[in-house]
C-alpha cells in the first residue's frame, strides 16, 4: 500500500510574498499602516466597493472593534448564530453584552432568519450573521428585520471574502463586517484580519480605536498638529511585513479562487452519489449565492460514525477536522442560561460535521486519494 499523507491545511506561497516582505523592510516602515497596508486597504475597498477597510491583527480584533464602535453596554443583547467560532460571541461579551443564540438552517448551516424576529427585545442592539463556509445568509430578511427594529448588522465574514448574495459581495450589507486572514483562510498572512466599514460616520472613530485610542491617523495626515489620547482603544494594526505577505496573495486572487473552486467541485462531483447512498449531507449552495470556496464539509449520519470516519482517515494519513461545539452548551453559554434542546439543529450538526483537507496547494491526486478512501469507508 502506498503511503498517503494529506494535510488538512498548509501555508502556501502563491506569488511575490517573500519579495514584498523584503521590500517592506527596505521601505524602512515595518510597523502598522505602511505602504503595503495601504495597498491592501485600496485593493479591498476597490474590489468590494466599500468606503473604508482597515487591516487588523485578526478577525477577532475586527469584531472587538465593531463592538466598541457600536457602544455596546452591559445588558445589551446581541443576536448571533449558535454554530460559530467563539470570537463572534466573545467580542460582544467583552463589552458586557448578553448573547442571544439563534439556531441554524439545516441546509446552509447559516443562522435561521425565520427565528430572528421572535428573539428581538427592547434590549437588542445588533444582529451578527456569520456567512458559514462563505455561503451567504439570507440578507434580505436579516436587513429587513434589522431596519425595522433599528438594529446594527455586523457580518462575521471570516470565511466569505469574495462570496456574493444576490450579486452583492458578502461583508457589504451591514454597517460593518470582519474578515479573517488566519492561515486556514483563502487569503492569509498567518494571523490577520480586516474591518470593513460601510458607514462613513464610523470611520474616524474606528481609526482612533485601532490606534490605541489616539488620533494618530489624523496627525499623520496633517489634520491635527499633535496626537493624543481621545477615546478607548487598543493596538489593532498589523505590521506592514504581514500586509506585504497578504498583498502578494491578493494579487493572485484569480489563481487562488480558481484553484479553490476546482478543489471544491472535484470533492462534490466525486462524493455526490456516494453521499446520497449513505445518508450523508453535502454542502448546499442556494442558486442566489456565489460561495467563496472556503471549505468542504460533510454531515455524517451521527456522532459515532463521524468520529469513526475521522479516525479511519487519520490512520491512513489523511487529516480531517470537525468544528464548532454549540455555543449555548459551552461553559460560558450555560452561564448565560443555555440548555440542551435550545438549538436542536446546531446540536445535531455539531455532532455530524467533518471538514476535508482544503488548501491552496492541494492536488487533484491527493483529493482522489481522499475520495477513494471515503468510498471504501466501512459504515
Ligand atoms: C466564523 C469565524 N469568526 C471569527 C473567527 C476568528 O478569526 P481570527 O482567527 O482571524 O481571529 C473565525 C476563525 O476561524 C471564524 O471561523
Amino acid at each position: 500500500m502506498t503511503e498517503i499523507s494529506v494535510d488538512f491545511n498548509r501555508p502556501v506561497v502563491v506569488g511575490n510574498e517573500f519579495e514584498y516582505m523584503k521590500q517592506a523592510v527596505e521601505n524602512g516602515h515595518i510597523s502598522g499602516d505602511g505602504p503595503f497596508t495601504k495597498k491592501c486597504h485600496a485593493f479591498l475597498e476597490k474590489e468590494l466597493g466599500i468606503p473604508k477597510v482597515l487591516l487588523t491583527t485578526s478577525c477577532t480584533h475586527a469584531l472587538e472593534m465593531s463592538a466598541i464602535l457600536l457602544d455596546i453596554q452591559p445588558g445589551d443583547e446581541v443576536i448571533l448564530p449558535d454554530f460559530t467560532f467563539v470570537s463572534t460571541v466573545n467580542a460582544f461579551v467583552l463589552r458586557g453584552a448578553r448573547p442571544v443564540f439563534v439556531d441554524i438552517r439545516p441546509d446552509t448551516l447559516n443562522l435561521d432568519e425565520s427565528r430572528l424576529q421572535a428573539l428581538v427585545t427592547p434590549r437588542t442592539k445588533a444582529i451578527v450573521p456569520v456567512h458559514y463556509a462563505g455561503v451567504g445568509c439570507e440578507m434580505d430578511t436579516i436587513m429587513e428585520i434589522a431596519t425595522r427594529h433599528k438594529l446594527a448588522v455586523i457580518e462575521d465574514n471570516a470565511h466569505g471574502l469574495f462570496g456574493k448574495y444576490k450579486g452583492k459581495y458578502l461583508g457589504t450589507f451591514g454597517s460593518m463586517a470582519s474578515q479573517s486572514f488566519h492561515e486556514t483562510k483563502n487569503f492569509t498572512s498567518g494571523e490577520g484580519g480586516a474591518l470593513l466599514i460601510n458607514d462613513p460616520a464610523m470611520v474616524e472613530r474606528a481609526e482612533i480605536i485601532r490606534e490605541k485610542g489616539t488620533n494618530r491617523s489624523r496627525f499623520f495626515r496633517g489634520q491635527v498638529d499633535r496626537y493624543t489620547w481621545v477615546d478607548i482603544g487598543s493596538s489593532y494594526l498589523p505590521s506592514d511585513i504581514l500586509a506585504a505577505f497578504l498583498f502578494a496573495q491578493f494579487e493572485e486572487r484569480e489563481k487562488i479562487q480558481l484553484h479553490r473552486r476546482q478543489v471544491w467541485e472535484l470533492y462534490y462531483a466525486g462524493l455526490k452519489d456516494w453521499a446520497g447512498t449513505h445518508d450523508m449531507q453535502l454542502p448546499h449552495i442556494p442558486t442566489h449565492c456565489e460561495q467563496s470556496y472556503h471549505m468542504f464539509y460533510m454531515l455524517l449520519p451521527n456522532l459515532e460514525l463521524r468520529q469513526k470516519l475521522i479516525s479511519y482517515l487519520r490512520e491512513r494519513g489523511v487529516y480531517s477536522v470537525f468544528h464548532y461545539l454549540p455555543l449555548h452548551l459551552s461553559d460560558m453559554g450555560r452561564g448565560f442560561g443555555g440548555k440542551t434542546g435550545d438549538c436542536p439543529v446546531t446540536e445535531r450538526v455539531s455532532d455530524q460535521l467533518v471538514r476535508l483537507p482544503f488548501h491552496n496547494a492541494l492536488t487533484s491526486a491527493e483529493q482522489e486519494q481522499v475520495i477513494d478512501l471515503l468510498q471504501q469507508f466501512p459504515f
